[in-house]
């Protein structure tokens, strides 16, 4: 077992089972945006690996770019309060908007991203998420492509981060307990 696996207590979502989702989730995007004007935002850092994946999947022209926020301090429950740390520098009234994201819980994030970029009127406005907590839900948020329900308890991997470790998994794990309790 690699050093970066020590504290995995088990594979919740293989290399596998994901590419073969995002693949999915990619033929769809590429059929429902084919006469539209799609540019694809990645929430950083956590998105970084499902963006990579997902837009060499599409079949249909895509421009991207990135933002920035912070709800979560270093512990696995989400602060509640979110900050954009980096934010679009272009209009976006010409484009048809996908947020990509890692995971949805608690929604304060994509809640507060919908919020301030709906002030610059996008043309359309849509949420891909790859794992989605819906037990978790406080805000009024649903993702429009979400690859994978999941239980509530902590994962890492693929993007997905505890302290900002654990994102360079291939794959989605389960964190051992005592690691943050
Ligand atoms: P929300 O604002 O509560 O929906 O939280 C969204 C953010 O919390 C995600 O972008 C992740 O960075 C982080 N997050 C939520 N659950 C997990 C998890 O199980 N593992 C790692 N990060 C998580
Ligand atoms: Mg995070």
């Amino acid at each position: 077992m690699h050093e970066l696996e020590r504290n995995i207590d088990h594979v919740l979502l293989s290399e596998e089972q994901i590419q073969k989702r995002v693949r999915e989730l990619a033929e769809q995007i590429s059929k429902d945006y084919a006469d539209k004007q799609l540019l694809l935002v990645g929430i950083l850092k956590g998105s970084m690996p499902f963006m990579a994946d997902l837009m060499r999947y599409l079949t249909i022209n895509a421009k991207i770019d990135f933002m920035s926020v912070s709800s979560y301090g270093n512990g696995t429950v989400s602060s509640g309060q979110v900050r954009i740390i980096l934010d679009l520098n272009k209009p976006i009234e010409n484009y048809d908007l996908l947020i990509v994201e890692d995971i949805l819980d608690s929604g304060a994030t994509l809640a507060y991203i919908r919020e301030w970029l709906s002030i610059r009127k996008p043309r359309s406005f849509k949420i891909a998420t790859l794992l989605d907590k819906p037990e978790r839900r406080k805000a009024d948020i649903a993702a429009d492509y979400s690859g994978f329900e999941i239980p509530d308890g902590f994962v890492v991997g693929y993007g997905l981060d505890y302290a900002e470790d654990y994102r360079n998994l291939p794959y989605i794990g389960i964190l051992k307990r005592e690691v943050y309790e």
